[in-house]
């Protein structure tokens, strides 16, 4: 049943918690956590274009305080929450060298969830207004509860998430999650800093006329990614398609969600293992992708069935439209 519009995302929490697959208070918790950092951020991001009255990265402010470059604000902002609110056991960020363990007031490990995050995406935006995001990404520990997370907590595979979500810091503010169960989209109304279920049951449209990717990159790209791009150049039936890029992952996924389309970050000569990174950017939204029928591949398999080796992997990236990212597949494996 597609869930009724207009209600809040604190409502919807609770009315659903119950879908959860180890169900308990703790992942709506958490969840809530993630939307009241998300706030803090949106906050800070709003006047990014105030740095020149306010002070860049590097400065110190008129409090004394130095001035944080946004995605380590972000970072911060997301890291201090779910630590104090002490409602995981560990976190693993993009602007992290390694993990974070955490402990309760008590000093014990109970928790059962870890967070993956990249606090903010897109950040090369900023500075021009463009949108950026947040993506953010839920497991339960493998090893014991009471101990102490290790690096095998944070390295398993996408189809082991039990969340998945994020955050879009654009025209209005959103976030977009999953559960395992759909894909629902709340707006935050800023005036009374509340978030409405604006988006219930978010569906991928199984065919698309967009494609994103850096084609500035074309020369480096392998011949596959080459040959597609062609393909959506040619004309013929509904084609030439158009073409969209954001530079921002999450922005650019946005859109071709809801109008369908394509995101695609190959290996290229220079970075044979593409830009993006499978725990905090790929495996977060092919879940929510498939979720809302889309599909996600590193070009030859799908991204959630990958066993990653290391913290910040990177992985090439197709992810949209189910019948693109089928067709481009196609290509690649071709060649
Ligand atoms: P981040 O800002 O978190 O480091 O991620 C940037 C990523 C992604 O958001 C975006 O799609 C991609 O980098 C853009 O890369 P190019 O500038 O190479 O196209
Ligand atoms: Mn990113
Ligand atoms: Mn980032
Ligand atoms: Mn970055």
């Amino acid at each position: 049943m597609t869930p009724q519009k207009n209600k809040t995302l604190g409502e919807f929490i609770i009315e659903n918690q119950s879908e959860f697959r180890y169900s308990s208070g703790e992942l709506s918790r958490l969840i809530n956590s993630i939307r009241l950092a998300a706030k803090v951020v949106n906050h800070e991001v709003n006047k990014a274009g105030l740095v020149d009255i306010l002070g860049t990265a590097g400065d110190t402010n008129v409090q004394g305080e130095d001035q944080q470059k946004l995605d380590v604000f972000a970072n911060n902002a997301f890291i201090k929450t779910l630590t104090n609110r002490e409602i995981v056991c560990g976190i693993a960020s993009e602007e992290e060298d390694d993990f974070i363990t955490i402990k309760g007031r008590s000093g014990n490990n109970d928790n059962k969830y870890v967070v993956l995050i990249d606090p903010l995406d897109g950040s090369s935006n900023i500075d021009v207004n463009v949108s950026v995001g947040t993506i953010f990404s839920i497991y339960r520990r493998i090893t014991h509860e009471g101990t102490p997370v290790t690096l095998e907590d944070f390295l398993q595979p996408g189809n082991k998430q039990v969340a998945a979500g994020y955050i879009i810091y654009g025209t209005s503010t959103m976030i977009v999650y999953t559960t395992g169960h759909g894909v629902n989209g709340f707006t935050l109304n800023p005036a009374i800093g509340t978030y409405y279920l604006s988006h219930p049951n978010m569906q991928f449209p199984v065919d698309g006329n967009i494609y994103s990717v850096n084609e500035g990159n074309y020369v480096h790209f392998p011949q596959g990614v080459k040959d597609y791009i062609k393909y959506c150049q040619k004309e013929e039936d509904d084609r030439p398609y158009t073409s969209r890029y954001i530079g921002s992952l999450v922005s650019d996924f946005h859109r071709n969600m809801i109008k369908g389309g394509i995101y695609i970050y190959p290996n290229t000569a220079k970075d044979p293992n593409g830009k993006l990174r499978l725990l905090y950017e790929c495996n977060p939204m092919a879940f929510i992708a498939e979720q809302a029928g889309g599909k996600a591949s590193n070009g030859f398999e799908r991204i959630m069935d990958i066993q990653p080796t290391e913290l910040h992997q990177r992985t090439p990236f197709f992810c949209g439209s189910k019948n693109m990212v089928e067709k481009v597949e196609n290509f690649m494996q071709l060649t």
